[in-house]
């Protein structure tokens, strides 16, 4: 007689953990190997990218933060222009600390609007249902945790207005250029004709510059790269040991690509689990992140390839760094 098992097997891990493995494994396991860089941001990671964020050779951050401090007005007048009436959506919300000159500047001109910041971290949204609010007082804000798609979806649910779709700080950089077409055609998808985005790009410029912010002299981001490798040590029980890995930036002034990998010191294995082996050559090289950067045509012909129109960009006063503003076509 067989026997029909009546309990199944208890799921050991979270599903969480078992999507992150899966993606390590995947990446480890590539002819190139990689890992995602949306995994750097755990509670060590986002307060390594902070300090990044603070670093005087990481611009990007002070750039966009100059061009929503002296010119939410402008933004704001060319939202009214283009779309009337509508909400503001922000894709990876953090802490809002940019997105805050521009809605209080909404405010300030009497504009009814809802904010619906998009964030994966539930952390990070309930932070902002508590502390937005008070910062911003009159500002009617629904958050939403989740993946970019599907919050979207919601966010078209409660809100039948038009949408004005943050996306800020240099994040579309975190694709290539190939995927950053793909994102923006899917995100155009979930869009109607005359909403607006409005995307931060970090644009090309003296190649030294751009390389000297990913590889600052306080090594806070070869600190950012290490701690993904302490992450898959703790959470999916992997032996990396960063002593023998060398962080390493690059930047490609032709392409725009500015990649980091870290280098293996050696011949070894690293072992995730009990179940998984991993080796690695000496030299072999383990590609960490790219951060795209574009100059004015590019970030045009982006646009142009992915159904938007280009209608406005806005400075930092050294034309490092731009946010455009796009309408869906
Ligand atoms: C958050 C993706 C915009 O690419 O500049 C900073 C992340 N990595 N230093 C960037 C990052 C290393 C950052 N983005």
């Amino acid at each position: 007689m067989t026997v029909i098992p009546t309990v199944l097997a208890p799921c050991k891990r979270k599903p969480a953990t078992d999507t992150f493995f899966h993606d390590v494994v995947q990446g480890l396991t590539a002819q190139q190997k990689y890992l995602d860089p949306k995994y750097f941001y755990d509670a060590t990671g986002d307060m390594l990218f902070q300090q990044i964020m603070q670093c005087h050779e990481y611009y990007l951050t002070d750039c966009e933060m100059e061009i929503f401090r002296n010119q939410s007005a402008d933004i704001v007048t060319a939202l009214q222009h283009y779309a009337g009436i509508f909400d503001v959506v922000e894709l990876g919300a953090g802490d809002a600390t940019k997105s805050v000159h521009l809605l209080q500047q909404l405010i300030d001109n009497g504009i009814d609007y809802t904010y619906f910041p998009i964030d994966i971290s539930g952390n990070v949204i309930s932070q902002l249902e508590q502390s937005l609010p008070e910062k911003v007082p009159g500002l009617q804000l629904h958050g939403l945790h989740g993946e970019y798609f599907q919050m979207l979806q919601q966010a078209n649910k409660y809100s039948s207005r038009k949408k004005v779709l943050l996306f800020m700080g240099a994040n579309i950089g975190n694709f290539s250029v190939s995927a950053a077409q793909n994102f923006c055609r899917q995100l155009r998808q979930y869009l109607q004709p005359g909403d607006m985005l409005l995307t931060g790009f970090d644009l090309k410029k003296h190649p030294q510059i751009i390389l000297n912010a990913y590889n600052d002299a306080a090594g806070i981001t070869r600190a950012f790269n290490f701690n993904l490798l302490h992450r898959i040590n703790r959470e999916l029980g992997a032996n990396f040991d960063t002593t023998k890995f060398e962080h390493f930036p690059t930047y490609d002034p032709a392409s725009g690509a500015c990649k980091s990998y870290l280098i293996s010191l050696e011949n070894q294995q690293v072992h995730l689990g009990d179940t998984v082996s991993i080796p690695f050559k000496e030299n072999e090289a383990l590609y960490m992140e790219i951060s795209q950067k574009y100059s004015l045509e590019e970030a045009d012909q982006l646009a142009a390839f992915s159904s938007f129109k280009p209608v406005a960009r806005f400075f930092d006063s050294k034309h490092w760094f731009t946010d455009c503003l796009w309408k869906c076509i």
